[in-house]
């Protein structure tokens, strides 16, 4: 096919900017050489309109709903497959073989064990630390103890590099647990490899031994499975972007994903989760009065929104939301619980669903809306929310930053248009 151009016209001048097109029809103007050509850049905080990469990782179409990993609808990994088929799906690109699938399970189960040393790290963390912050230096710390993954050369160490990857695989949930047993004071539980990766996780958690032992319930451990499956990626959103930004310094893999933790604990992003359920619980406290709190998220002047609600892409409902909100019920139900907050959650979903405010803004409930309720049936402390988010994104993490280097993409530095004081001279103290 021949290259198709838009034209620009500025100053006088017409510039010819290269069309792209992606393979769902999605379309772009490439505008990498424009400030050479014409010293005009383009402008576009938040890179609301903004692509930064072509990637072949995931597809989002906001305005239908969707939501594919390499091609495979959301809805059908999320009943079909488990968390670490849809980390293998996309890291390697393609749907494992059996005994591809099998190998790697073992890998990741048998490097779940974190260095004794690394143990030590957390003795040093006041004991009301947030996990988060805990999980994120303990990620930047694996650089320190597996130094030769920072300057790894990716295309000559593959198997290194393999290595690397199933290290952080294995050894997350164990620090994000360790982290928890920290801010509780409690002694750490080590892995206990028989056991499947999100049962292993939830022992760690919550194994009290000798006092109580815990046993891992499998609806539960089935139902986080599924929740990570529905976190794993979400192309192009902050924190992912994060994670391709350092790495494009050819920073390590352990380091980038310790950004990528850090730009998901804000409360616009991994964080909503938590602030969902303490919004629940604040509606709830003061009466259950569900429209007063729509009616304040309406009002601009009140600094408060709707946790869990609105989108940067979807403007529909959120895929993942669907399918959480159902989990939602099963988990209540196999668990005997009756929270009164699933009830205020689907109270506002409807109201907020049916406010012209809501309609017209098309916000939606996005997937931080019900997950929070699930945590809490299974017993994971609100501080923990935003770590199991980390849990769920980071085979997309490591997706996305494989992707970038192996495309050999230029370290990532966007332009500025400069609004500050011209050239000024400097004044002595005594003269200010
Ligand atoms: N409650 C009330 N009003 C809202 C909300 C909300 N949750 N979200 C957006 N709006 C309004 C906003 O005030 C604006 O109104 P107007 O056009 O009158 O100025 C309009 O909707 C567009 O909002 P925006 O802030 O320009 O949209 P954005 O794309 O920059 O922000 C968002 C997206 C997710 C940050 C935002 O919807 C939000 O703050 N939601 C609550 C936090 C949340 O749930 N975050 C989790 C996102 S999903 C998890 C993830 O992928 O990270």
């Amino acid at each position: 096919m021949s290259q198709e151009y838009a034209e620009l016209h500025v100053e006088g001048k017409i510039y010819k900017l290269p069309v792209v097109r992606g393979t769902e029809g999605e379309k772009a103007i490439d505008i990498s050489k424009l400030r050479d050509e014409s010293g005009f850049i383009t402008l576009d905080v938040g890179l609301k309109n903004t692509g930064t990469t072509q990637s072949a990782i995931t597809f989002i179409d906001g305005e239908k709903g969707i939501l594919r990993y390499r091609g495979y609808p959301i809805e059908q990994l999320a009943e079909y497959s488990t968390f670490l088929e849809v980390a293998f799906l996309l890291i390697y690109g393609y749907l494992p073989k059996k005994d591809e699938l099998d190998r790697f399970v073992h890998e990741v189960r048998t490097h779940t064990m974190v260095n004794e040393d690394m143990r030590k790290i957390f003795d040093g963390f006041p004991v009301n630390a947030h996990p988060m912050g805990v999980l994120s230096a303990l990620v930047t710390s694996l650089s320190a103890f597996y130094p030769k993954a920072v300057g790894l050369d990716i295309e000559k160490e593959k198997e290194y590099l393999d290595l690397t990857i199933i290290r952080i695989i294995a050894k997350l949930p164990t620090i994000a647990a360790w982290s928890y047993k920290n801010s509780q004071g409690h002694p750490v539980n080590y892995p206990k490899n028989n056991l499947d990766y999100c049962s292993n996780f939830l022992y760690m958690m919550f194994s009290l031994p000798p006092i109580e032992p815990y046993e891992v319930n499998p609806v539960v451990a089935k139902a986080l499975d599924r929740l990570l499956i529905l976190h794993a990626d979400h192309e192009q959103n902050c924190s992912a972007s994060t994670v391709r930004l350092v790495g494009s310094s050819h920073a390590g893999l352990y380091s980038s994903i310790a950004a990528g933790i850090d730009a998901l604990w804000g409360p616009l992003h991994g964080g909503a989760n938590q602030e969902v359920i303490e919004m629940l619980q604040e509606i709830y406290e003061a009466g259950g009065n569900v429209r007063q709190f729509v009616e304040k998220a309406k009002d601009k002047n009140s600094g408060f929104r709707l946790m869990g609600f609105g989108h940067r892409v979807y403007k529909n409902f959120d895929p993942r939301a669907k399918i959480i909100k159902k989990t939602c019920d099963e988990v209540l139900t196999a668990l005997n619980i009756k929270d009164p907050l699933l009830d205020i959650a689907k109270e506002l979903e409807y109201v907020a669903l049916n406010d012209q405010y809501f309609i017209d803004r098309k916000l939606y409930p996005n997937v931080d809306f019900y997950s929070g309720i699930i945590y809490k049936a299974i017993g994971i402390p609100i501080n923990m929310f935003t770590v199991m988010f980390a849990l769920g994104r980071l085979p997309g993490w490591i997706a996305q930053w494989l992707e970038m280097r192996r495309a050999k993409e230029p370290i990532g530095r966007p332009r500025q248009v400069y609004i500050g004081e011209t050239a000024r001279d400097y004044v002595p103290i005594d003269k200010r």
